[in-house]
């Protein structure tokens, strides 16, 4: 993230006010589906761009430690007042994560790993992998591809799938792609497109679980 992206996000989230999404249409509890994964997110928990906390309120609940990582000062502080518990982590992505190997039961990336070219998402998944503990949960979310109301299609496609519009990077992901950024180290769980309620309209998203295996 450069300054610029963090003045972005930080006057997105001086604005932004929290809106919550019911339990039930929540994506990580609609992806989760396995027992296993439960017990990883009541463990030691990494999430990856906590904004103010549309995930992190859902993995408090789900009874984990969790540590928030974000690059907007902004949106920690927001957060930090409302929903004390967790540690706060002013972090810039795609910098390597400031935590030891195999630290993290689960780590969670709501809508955080879509601002990249493709060789810094991958950078980033080798650093997931390597604070996971082996065998250890990765739940993502990331734009879906054609999502015209979010962005889909604005400024230029400078790779396929990430668009540079007013000085910003956004990538949709389309399955195969969501394939691709799992196909090495992991086990996949689940991969499904959903339809989350964001802002008063449907984002569509793709939402996958994973299991960290050997590279
Ligand atoms: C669309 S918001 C998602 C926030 C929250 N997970 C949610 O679903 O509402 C993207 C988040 O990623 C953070 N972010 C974007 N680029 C980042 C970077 N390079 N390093 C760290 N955080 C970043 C933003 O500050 C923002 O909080």
């Amino acid at each position: 993230m450069t300054g610029e992206d963090a003045a972005f996000w930080d006057e997105v989230f001086a604005g932004l006010e929290v809106v919550e999404v019911a339990a039930e249409e929540h994506w990580i509890g609609r992806v989760l589906v396995d027992a296993e994964a439960r017990v990883a997110l009541a463990g030691q928990v990494l999430e990856l761009g906590c904004g103010l906390g549309w995930d992190t309120r859902w993995l408090v609940q789900a009874g984990g430690q969790i540590t928030a990582v974000d690059g907007s000062a902004v949106a920690l502080e927001r957060l930090a007042a409302a929903l004390p518990g967790p540690d706060y982590v002013h972090h810039r992505l795609p910098a390597p994560l400031p935590f030891p190997d195999a630290a993290f039961d689960a780590v969670v990336a709501g809508l955080s790993l879509h601002y990249f070219p493709w060789r810094d998402t991958l950078a980033i998944m080798q650093e997931v992998h390597r604070v996971l503990r082996p065998g250890g949960l990765l739940m993502l979310a990331v734009n879906a591809s054609g999502d015209a109301e979010f962005g889909y299609g604005r400024g230029v496609e400078i790779e396929p799938g990430l668009f540079a519009f007013d000085g910003h990077l956004k990538r949709f992901f389309d399955e195969e792609a969501c394939r691709r950024l799992l196909a090495t180290g992991w086990k996949l769980l689940t991969l499904m497109p959903l339809n989350e309620p964001r802002y008063g309209r449907l984002k569509r998203l793709w939402a996958a679980a994973a299991y960290k295996s050997s590279q």
